[in-house]
């Protein structure tokens, strides 16, 4: 599990601990996460703002009102910055920052984003002070409301602090934060799918042209099959709907053996209603043989033709009928195409994301473990995706759908 391509928010208060931060931020940027960091004005007194830029790569942020507005985006960077993070981490969290998270205040940017931040998105504060401070009636109040509301507070460790004293105080070490961030939003990721249900198809169909022979393509169903076992990991009801494919059952996901696409179709129009999800991941053969022969068709002539119908289109199917709270994804494989003719399908079959797929039948494609993805929201958001095993692509994609259901609610 991993905090890869997550936004992390970091708000670095003005304590001795806050020397550990330039290394969490290396070790957060190491495990593929983007980092933000904001700063204190007393931060600024222990770290400087350029190591934390530098490492971060981005700049450090402190001010609400930084001056120098040359864009609407300046006006209300409190809030975009709120909306874009994942999870806000307080590290060190000092008993003042504390007392002005507790009373709602925002008059820098690390306070501001504390209150701009999405609510279900999860928060952490590593407080880190003088035993007799952090033992205060004060400073133990505002802990206990701010964990009522919302904020995991990670209490400091024993050792030895820089009064001198030995005694409780001292923040995790970089690698122990780092680690608690990344439980928690694993754990935050098996919940978001808890009570969804989803329908995913998977492998390529086959069109009988008589008993014994059909139209298929190489599609081996690994895609759909590590969208199913990565939804199901998640807590997500899981029906995969799938073509013949030489795999196993990922745990905890109901299947659905089919062999056509009319099958196909109609075990996904059993679902129409009572599903929130539906992910097209099938290689569906877009034509059948319009008249399907007894037995085994005799080789008694040189040339034969084939007549062949169009199959339903499963996924647009689903899509035109589906209401405003249900999500439809599909995948755009193109050997020749661009992403434009990805996008030009999501808006087609009025999809809610698309994974445009290239295709080079060996990083990519069919019967392949990895795949590069390029996931096009509705909204025109656009995800390049580098090249990823089909699990770690399928977690992305789950991400991505994490995204739109949040921006429904
Ligand atoms: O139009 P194209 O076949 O490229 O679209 C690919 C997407 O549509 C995939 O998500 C695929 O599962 C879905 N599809 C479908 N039924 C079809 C053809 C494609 O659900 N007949």
């Amino acid at each position: 599990m991993s905090i890869q391509g997550k936004n992390i928010l970091l708000g670095v208060c003005g304590g001795i601990a806050a020397c550990k931060i330039p290394m969490l931020v290396r070790i957060l940027k190491k495990r593929g996460a983007h980092v933000r960091v904001l700063m204190t004005d007393a931060a600024t007194k222990f770290v400087t703002e350029l190591t934390l830029a530098t490492l971060s790569q981005e700049p450090v942020q402190k001010d609400i009102f930084p001056g120098g507005y040359s864009s609407r985006e300046d006006w209300t960077r409190h809030i975009s910055i709120g909306e874009w993070a994942d999870a806000y981490v307080i590290a060190p969290a000092t008993a003042n920052t504390i007392a002005r998270l507790a009373a709602g205040m925002c008059d820098d940017m690390l306070t501001a984003a504390f209150i701009t931040l999405r609510p279900k998105k999860p928060k952490f504060l590593f407080p880190a002070m003088d035993g007799e401070m952090s033992g205060s009636a004060t400073v133990r109040k505002n802990l206990k409301w701010l964990s009522e509301n919302g904020c995991r507070v990670i209490e400091p460790e024993s050792g030895s602090l820089a009064s001198g004293q030995c005694g409780a105080g001292r923040m995790p070490e970089p690698e122990t934060i780092a680690a608690t961030i990344e439980e928690t939003l694993v754990e935050h990721r098996s919940r978001f799918l808890k009570s969804k249900s989803i329908v995913i198809t998977a492998g390529p169909t086959r069109e009988k042209i008589d008993d014994v022979r059909f139209i298929s393509n190489y599609s081996s169903g690994k895609m759909g099959f590590a969208l199913a076992a990565a939804a199901a990991g998640r807590g997500a009801a899981v029906t995969l709907i799938t073509g013949p494919v030489q795999l196993k059952t990922p745990e905890g996901v109901r299947r659905i053996d089919v062999e056509n696409a009319l099958e196909m179709d109609n075990a996904v129009k059993e679902h129409y209603r009572s599903c929130d999800i539906c992910i097209g991941a099938a290689a569906v053969a877009d034509y059948r043989p319009a008249d399907r022969s007894a037995g085994k068709i005799k080789k008694s002539i040189e040339t034969m033709d084939i007549a062949l119908v169009k199959n339903p289109d499963i996924l647009a199917g689903f899509a035109a009928q589906k209401t405003s709270s249900q999500i439809a994804v599909g995948f755009a494989l193109e050997t020749e195409g661009n992403i434009g003719s990805a996008r030009e399908k999501l808006d087609r079959k009025k999809l809610d994301l698309i994974a445009y797929n290239t295709y080079d039948g060996k990083t990519s494609g069919f019967d392949v473990d990895t795949n590069i993805l390029t996931l096009i929201g509705r909204d025109g958001s656009i995800d390049e995706l580098p090249l990823l095993s089909k699990p770690e692509a399928a977690e992305r994609m789950l991400d991505a759908i994490e995204k739109l259901l949040n921006s429904d609610e």
